[in-house]
């Protein structure tokens, strides 16, 4: 199809026509064509209940009735009110204070400037720079792209531009690590803040899962560690949970996994079940007190437009209701142990010559490959079959639905042990 669109991560000569999306049901979106795809990425991983689902379509219409939008500068409405309690209640304990913003990126933006903010009013001015992990992605505005892993993320072209940062190594201890494997991460993360932490407002990390970074999975003694080394060293811990939140690592975030309470967490993606684009950044009391104070500088100075949009917030609210009262961390454990055995245990697929590894994570699984050379060609096989798969370089992986039926997941992995083990 001719468009004025400009599509994202395409190389504009070698793209192929992007097919027209109609409407969607359940897991399924639907082209013109009436082609049916079985969404094994729940596009980008934000659709959790999958498309058309009445609850949340009924909760923007009715909201749409009332209030569409109105500015968070001096106001207050309902949803965002309702909203915000939600999330203090459902978040790790101790994140009492909720601000609004339209994307994960910009959620991001905000937890840093929060951080530094904090610094500046705690009598750290010097503590100016963040500190991420390689294989990091924490999104494309210029705040983000600076802390992304900076050699293997997409971002290298906009060096010149961007404010240097500090990097520790990616963990390499997968989710069930031993305490050694566990504490030789950490080593290297304590290296890092030893020599630089009076410089450092924060560490951020995306908690157990670094998703478009490689989906590299990590252990809840990692994300413990951290927590301990940022209090030793006074650093602020910023959680990334855009991509882990709602039940992705199968606790309802992947602090949970850890007992841990971050200063500040970012979340977005699945907050309003992917059907309004939206995020939320929330911090403790500790952050928050200490932008009470008499100064011009204790205003903490960002406002998108569109924060706390009122039809974001309602859909978010129904989005939870149906979360928990459909028990959705039941079903991401039958999906898991399901993702578990279809590919973990395919001996074919974890002998192949081409697979580098095979890991699954909550409702997250992945074929890792050596080169991404290999993926070339797998969405239009997986089209062929009826399924949706986008790979990231060398990684083909699904983060379905978490409505997703028993042989719909079966579709899936069917469809990605197949591009590996076809004749
Ligand atoms: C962990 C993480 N952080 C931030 C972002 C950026 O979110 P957005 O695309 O909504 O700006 C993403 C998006 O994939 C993400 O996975």
């Amino acid at each position: 199809m001719n468009t004025p669109v400009w599509h994202p991560y395409s190389h504009l000569k070698t793209q192929a026509p992007a097919p027209k999306v109609v409407g969607g049901e359940s897991a399924h979106f639907v082209l013109e064509s009436g082609e049916r795809l079985l969404d094994a990425t729940c596009s980008w991983w934000c659709m959790i209940h999958g498309y058309g689902h009445p609850r949340l379509v009924a909760a923007i219409r009715e909201q749409a009735g009332e209030l569409c939008h109105v500015m968070l500068g001096g106001l207050i409405h309902e949803p965002a009110d309702q909203l915000a309690r939600e999330l203090v209640r459902i978040t790790p304990a101790g994140l009492n204070h909720v601000f609004y913003s339209d994307s994960g990126s910009v959620g991001m933006e905000v937890a840093m400037k929060m951080a530094l903010q904090y610094q500046v009013l705690t009598g750290n001015p010097g503590k100016a720079k963040m500190l991420s992990l390689m294989k990091a992605y924490h999104g494309d505005t210029t705040g983000c792209m600076a802390v992304c892993d900076p050699e293997e993320g997409m971002h290298s072209l906009f060096s010149g531009l961007l404010p240097q940062h500090h990097f520790a190594p990616a963990p390499t201890a997968p989710f069930d690590a031993t305490a050694e494997q566990v504490e030789h991460d950490l080593h290297a993360l304590r290296g890092v803040l030893e020599q630089y932490h009076h410089e450092i407002a924060a560490l951020l990390m995306e908690p157990l899962l670094q998703a478009a970074g490689g989906l590299n999975m990590t252990s809840p003694g990692y994300v413990a560690g951290a927590r301990a080394l940022c209090d030793e060293f006074g650093v602020l811990l910023i959680f990334d949970e855009v991509a882990t939140g709602f039940g992705r690592t199968g606790k309802l975030f992947a602090a949970d996994h850890a007992n841990v309470t971050p200063d500040i967490m970012v979340l977005s993606k699945g907050l309003t079940g992917g059907y309004l684009g939206h995020a939320a950044t929330l911090a403790t009391d500790r952050v928050h007190n200490a932008f009470i104070g008499d100064s011009p500088q204790h205003a903490f100075m960002h406002g998108p437009t569109f924060m706390g949009n009122p039809l974001a917030c309602r859909v978010a609210l129904e989005s939870l209701r149906v979360f928990e009262e459909e028990n959705y961390l039941g079903k991401i454990a039958r999906l898991s142990q399901q993702l578990q055995h279809e590919l973990l245990e395919d001996q074919a697929l974890n002998a192949h010559p081409a697979v580098a590894d095979v890991r699954v994570l909550g409702a997250t699984a992945v074929i890792e490959a050596h080169s991404a050379e290999t993926l070339k060609g797998v969405g239009d096989f997986a089209r062929a079959s009826g399924v949706w798969l986008r790979p990231i370089g060398r990684w083909l992986y699904t983060m379905p639905a978490y409505i997703t039926s028993e042989a719909e997941i079966t579709q899936i992995t069917d469809v990605m042990k197949a591009w590996f083990l076809r004749a």
